[in-house]
């Protein structure tokens, strides 16, 4: 146990002889929408975790028993179960991190877009009490659309006077595992050694992998790698199809928005190096928000380390997704101006 008062960088010299900081590893982490198929295997992964001291879940519905059910296995997060609208602020207090998978998902034929008009309004009211109870905390947004709902996060922490750029993050993480696994499985590889970033937004063609840039090297003829973008791009949807009106993707979503939190986690601890994309405000191309390789540091992105060089291919795929990346923000925006 690292009994230093240096609270960040001791902490990892400790880590690295397997030994746990308690003081540096304490995070209060929220997951608003804990109930749901992405919620309850999120937040079990969480618990699961030596990082979190404090696991906040809020949900509408059956936050008691995920909570009682969480709280019996022998890690050391705290557990704590919210529900209903009068224990949402309750929920936020004190938190460091909050995890939004809150909202509906996907039958078969419908785009994320389409769950626009439910999640908009759950994503704006869970962002208004975030920035009434914990204005500070790392935001972590899986809801759907994710295009829009990060700059619906973004105006609604901008009407409290709270936005925070660095903080507010539209979790990717998923298509970055899906690239790293299927470019794994087709070149006989460890998947665990490969690392795809993919750029962009999150939905069908704003997804943008950068196969040129995986580690390590790979390539593919032409058509190969068009079906492989395609099959990145289309992942979700291929799980839609096969739950078959069961929903989308959960378990891998949940594994995804634990590997980004535990980045989030890792980097405010001051671990160093910590590179993941993600969907957030940027300069990087004439979109306001964009997905890119970001370095994470104790307050959020330390730096945005952009598109890096792109294949031909590539740069047609950026063309290609800027005009639906606008029209999703605007979207969100308008969403948020035109809210009583
Ligand atoms: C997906 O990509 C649910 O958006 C999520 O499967």
């Amino acid at each position: 146990r690292c009994t230093s008062n240096l609270k960040y960088s001791l902490c990892w010299k400790s880590s690295k002889t397997q030994k746990i900081c308690w003081f540096c590893n304490n995070a209060k982490v929220a997951v608003l929408g804990a109930s749901g198929g992405i919620g309850q295997p999120l937040s079990l992964l969480l618990k699961n975790s030596p990082l979190v001291g404090e696991l906040s879940l809020f949900d509408i519905a059956h936050t008691p028993g995920v909570a009682a059910d969480l709280s019996h296995i022998e890690t050391r997060a705290h557990v704590t179960g919210y529900m209903g609208p009068d224990q949402l602020n309750a929920a936020l207090k004190g938190c460091d991190v909050v995890v939004i998978p809150a909202g509906v998902p996907r039958k078969p034929g419908m785009t994320r877009d389409d769950l626009f008009n439910t999640n908009a309004t759950i994503v704006a009211t869970l962002a208004d009490a975030v920035a009434r109870n914990c204005p500070e905390a790392m935001i972590c947004i899986i809801a759907n659309p994710v295009n829009s709902t990060i700059p619906i996060t973004s105006e609604v922490m901008k009407k409290y006077g709270v936005y925070n750029p660095n903080r507010v993050f539209g979790v990717t993480t998923l298509d970055i595992v899906r690239a790293n696994a299927f470019v794994a499985e087709l070149k006989g590889l460890d998947p665990a050694r490969v690392n795809v970033p993919v750029i962009g937004g999150h939905a069908g063609k704003t997804i943008i992998p950068l196969i040129s840039q995986a580690t390590p090297k790979v390539e593919f003829p032409a058509d190969q790698l068009s079906a492989l973008t395609a099959r990145i791009q289309d992942a979700g949807t291929e799980v839609v199809k096969a739950k078959a009106g069961a929903g989308s993707a959960t378990l891998s979503m949940a594994y995804a928005g634990a590997r980004f939190t535990f980045s989030v986690l890792d980097a405010m601890n001051g671990k160093e190096g910590v590179v993941e994309c993600a969907y957030v405000r940027s300069e990087e191309t004439e979109c306001k928000y964009f997905s890119t390789p970001l370095l994470l540091g104790k307050h959020g992105i330390e730096k945005n380390l952009g598109l890096g060089k792109l294949s031909a291919f590539e740069e047609n795929l950026v063309a290609d997704a800027i005009g639906e990346l606008k029209g999703s923000i605007k979207k969100g925006e308008d969403f948020v101006a035109n809210m009583k």
